[in-house]
């Protein structure tokens, strides 16, 4: 067995951690309610969660330095987050005494403070930021509609990164290039895979599983004396950077620098950075408008242009999938009809969840309106 402590740790949450939160997890699935308070057998469990991650984090903070590495801080961050987020998701409140409340804050703020981010377990520390060992990565169940569910978004995830990634380089070549079109089909390519994974992912998980034992462990939790806003699979920045190289969204709009803004602290330190260039972007819309009006619709700018709008349809149905298919019918629809006996209620990030329905409505109509290119 190792003496690492961060080693420890990671073993412990790859085992007995995962043992624990199954088991609660199917007591709370058998009566479709997302917690439950006060029953003994369920009661030892949280408390063994409690006691065996309070003495892992009372290690780690005896450790005379946190690593240098920034990726390797930022991944323990994550493993301390998996802990605050399961506690949170079970109602076990932690103490000095249980679950080493203080040891768990320190860390977490101290490396938070470092990198710059929330000092919180973030989504991109389930899809980005979690090793696989013999095929397995980190879960917080063995719930098979868990690992569909972070495989899909990883996947998604890693697609849209491959769009962002192709559309960068669109403006230094050009909208008129013959060379740009092979960037373009790949960026459509990309997003086509974001749709498919989209629709994978909805064939296969089951909407109570997720409902009742998956998104409860997404909530908001608290580090020190500040309530840091729950996970969600958007906090990564290549959707932004999409949105606003092909120009269907603008950072002078307030409502979607309001987006971005906010989702800031909750992205990796390295997708900070892309979201800071986004105010210096020219979109590709505007590109293509200006060699329009300045040398006319060149047959090089028409194949391109055609591409672009390929490319902007296939950006729409990946996100109108989304909203219809995974946010209504995974959020909305069980929050009508489900109930939740967990004090914060059903969001994950923080408001009332018809405000969040206005915000994504409005950015689905963004997203899949054409763009204007001047032709
Ligand atoms: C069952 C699957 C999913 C559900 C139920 C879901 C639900 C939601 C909800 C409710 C939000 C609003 C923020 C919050 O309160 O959590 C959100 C945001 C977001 N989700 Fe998902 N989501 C799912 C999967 C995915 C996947 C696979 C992706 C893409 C890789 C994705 C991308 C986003 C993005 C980018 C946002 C931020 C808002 C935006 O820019 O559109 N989601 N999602």
């Amino acid at each position: 067995m190792t003496h690492d402590p961060i080693d420890r740790l990671d073993e412990w949450l790859r085992r007995d951690f995962v043992r624990i939160n199954t088991a609660l997890e199917e007591a709370y699935f058998a009566e479709r309610i997302d917690v439950i308070r006060g029953r003994p057998d369920l009661e030892a469990l949280k408390r063994q969660l409690l006691q065996q991650g309070g003495q892992l984090m009372e290690r780690l903070a005896d450790m005379p330095a946190l690593p240098d590495h920034p990726h390797a801080s930022y991944r323990l961050l994550g493993l301390v987050g998996h802990y605050l987020a399961a506690c949170q998701r079970h109602e076990a409140p932690l103490s000095d005494r249980d679950g080493g409340r203080q040891a768990a804050w320190t860390i977490s703020a101290r490396i938070g403070r470092a990198l710059g981010v929330a000092p919180r377990f973030v989504f991109a520390h389930q899809s980005l930021f979690n090793e696989a060992i013999a095929g397995r990565y980190r879960t917080f169940t063995s719930l098979p509609d868990e690992e569909v569910f972070i495989r899909y978004n990883a996947l998604g995830v890693l697609a849209y990164y491959r769009a962002a990634e192709a559309l960068r380089g669109i403006a230094n070549i050009g909208v008129s290039s013959v060379v740009a079109a092979y960037l373009f089909d790949q960026a459509e390519a990309a997003l086509c895979d974001v749709l498919r994974f989209n629709q994978d992912l909805a064939r296969q998980l089951d909407v109570e599983r997720f409902f009742f034992n998956i998104r409860p462990y997404f909530k908001t939790y608290r580090v020190g004396d500040v309530d840091y806003r729950g996970a969600n699979a958007g906090d990564f920045s290549a959707i932004n950077e999409i949105d606003i190289t092909l120009g269907v969204c603008s950072m002078d709009d307030p409502f979607y620098r309001a987006i971005v803004r906010e989702k800031f602290a909750h992205v990796p330190p390295d997708d900070q950075q892309v979201l800071r260039s986004l105010d210096r972007r020219p979109s590709l819309a505007w590109l293509f408008r200006s060699e329009c009006d300045a040398h006319g619709a060149t047959p090089e700018w028409t194949a391109n242009a055609e591409s672009f709008l390929a490319v902007c349809r296939a950006h729409g149905a990946a996100y109108a999938f989304h909203h219809q298919r995974l946010v209504k019918a995974y959020v909305e629809a069980p929050s009508k009809t489900a109930t939740s006996a967990h004090t914060a209620g059903v969001t994950s990030s923080g408001p009332p969840l018809d405000e969040v329905m206005a915000m994504l409505q409005r950015l689905q109509r963004l997203r899949t309106a054409r763009p204007d290119i001047g032709f």
